[in-house]
């Protein structure tokens, strides 16, 4: 089954016809709001908003491991993230949407795995490639199908958050080679892998990083929120899409 986690500007799925809602309890506690169940495209999926129903959850404090787990325990095999970015590098503008293929993680103190030998036994996952070669492939079918321009690659650097970077930390995420900033891929990413979910993220771009073009100054949270208004509805297309091309998959 698919899964979807929606981030900021995506805490409902309109195109999900909801047939039932199930409260998440798990071993690491409750997940950010009750499981939503539906159907997309004509097959099951099943929606969560990473910040809860009235985005009340900051990035830090998402019960990571109990959304994944509640995800997997439901029989969701593809997870397919949305998760907002600030543009790093220069081409990538407010409005665009990436799909990333790496992850650089500057978080701290974040509950980052289920191998901490209390559920699951201490085990050391590989996390060279940590996102899904097929998901990504699907992703990237689904947006040449409906002729949805999509970044292709990108390395997310996940910040610790709930600030935004200074403008020195965004040349330094740049030096190390990241191209989009966010603060909730991960763990979202790295759990994923370790119960086995084929995860990926599709990542609109809200606003140019601290210190980068018309953030050069400040960021303008006014034009985050326009930007999100305008690229949600295109993300929802995109995602009904990746549902079809799941389907067949
Ligand atoms: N930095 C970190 N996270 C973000 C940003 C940003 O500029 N924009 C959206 N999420």
């Amino acid at each position: 089954m698919l899964g979807i986690i929606g981030g900021t500007g995506l805490t409902q799925l309109q195109n999900l016809n909801i047939t039932r809602r199930q409260i998440a309890r798990t071993p690491y506690g409750e997940a950010s709001q009750p499981l939503i169940f539906g159907d997309l495209v004509g097959q099951e999926a099943v929606f969560l908003a990473r910040h809860g129903a009235g985005h009340t959850i900051p990035p830090h404090a998402v019960n990571y491991r109990a959304n994944i787990w509640a995800l997997h325990s439901v029989g969701v095999t593809h997870l397919l993230a949305i998760a907002t970015v600030g543009g790093i590098r220069s081409d990538l503008a407010p409005g665009d949407i990436v799909l990333p293929h790496q992850i650089i993680d500057y978080t701290h103190g974040r509950n980052n795995t289920f191998h901490d030998g209390i559920e699951l036994p201490v085990k050391h996952i590989d996390f060279t490639e940590p996102y899904s070669i097929k998901l990504h492939q699907i992703c990237k079918a689904a947006a040449a199908n409906i002729g949805q321009n999509l970044h292709d690659g990108g390395v997310y650097a996940c910040v610790q958050g709930p600030r935004l970077e200074t403008a020195a930390e965004i040349n330094r995420l740049e030096r190390d080679g990241a191209t989009i900033v966010g603060m909730t891929g991960m763990p979202e990413a790295v759990l994923a892998r370790e119960l086995g979910l084929h995860y990926a993220a599709l990542c609109p771009v809200v606003n140019h990083a601290a210190g980068r073009g018309n953030s050069k100054q400040s960021i303008q949270f006014d034009d985050i929120i326009t930007t999100l208004d305008c690229t949600m509805q295109q993300v929802r297309n995109l995602i009904a899409e990746i549902a079809r091309v799941h389907k067949t998959a």
